[in-house]
């Protein structure tokens, strides 16, 4: 596929078929995410790659909005350092929100469809994926061959309008 291709066929895919994800699939999506650009190249995340389905039922526990980790075929967990400073959790939620793109168009450039969880429960996934106590987990992105339709370009994405989100050189009051 296309990048652009891959940015428009992007959709939040939570449903997914038995297909399994090629390691060397996997290993591709994984290497976008490493490629992903951060705060002064801090590089503050590490990953931790489930596709046990045990513990991806166990996972799909820790939001209540993260039922599709459950049937993924492999889900990846962001994982942060811990901090209370305000300014450090922006950067890093900052550069896990570019890591997170990377990784579903890396996937989605496969065919394969991606998921976002958030997480509610930190102590469960701290001990379901046996994070220390210096490190969180911010953010799940679950993988699987979507079990609905194949990933297409989206002819008309359910966004706003770009004459409503572009103001050129000065603001302009639009609709919204
Ligand atoms: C920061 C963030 C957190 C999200 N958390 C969840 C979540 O916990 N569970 C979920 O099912 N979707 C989650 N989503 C997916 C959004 O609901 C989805 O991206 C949005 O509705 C647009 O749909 P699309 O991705 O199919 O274009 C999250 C997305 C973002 C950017």
């Amino acid at each position: 596929m296309e990048t652009w291709e891959a940015i428009r066929a992007r959709r939040n895919v939570r449903s997914y078929d038995d297909r399994p994800i090629e390691p060397a699939d996997l290993d591709r999506i994984l290497e976008a995410g490493r490629r992903t650009p951060s705060s002064t190249n801090q590089q503050g995340w590490d990953l931790v790659v489930c596709t046990d389905p045990a513990q991806l039922r166990e996972l799909a526990g820790v939001w209540r909005f993260a039922a599709h980790v459950a049937d993924s075929a492999a889900t990846i967990a962001l994982v942060m350092p811990a901090s209370d400073d305000p300014d450090e959790r922006e950067t890093y939620h900052y550069d896990l929100g570019q890591m997170t793109m990377s990784l579903m168009l890396a996937a989605a450039d496969l065919g394969i469809g991606s998921g976002h969880a958030s997480v509610g429960d930190q102590d469960l996934a701290r001990r379901i994926l046996g994070l220390p106590e210096d490190r969180e987990c911010a953010w799940l992105v679950a993988l699987g061959y979507p079990s609905d339709r194949s990933l297409t370009a989206i002819a008309r994405p359910d966004r706003r309008a770009l004459e409503d989100i572009v103001h050129r050189g000065r603001w302009t009051a639009g609709p919204r």
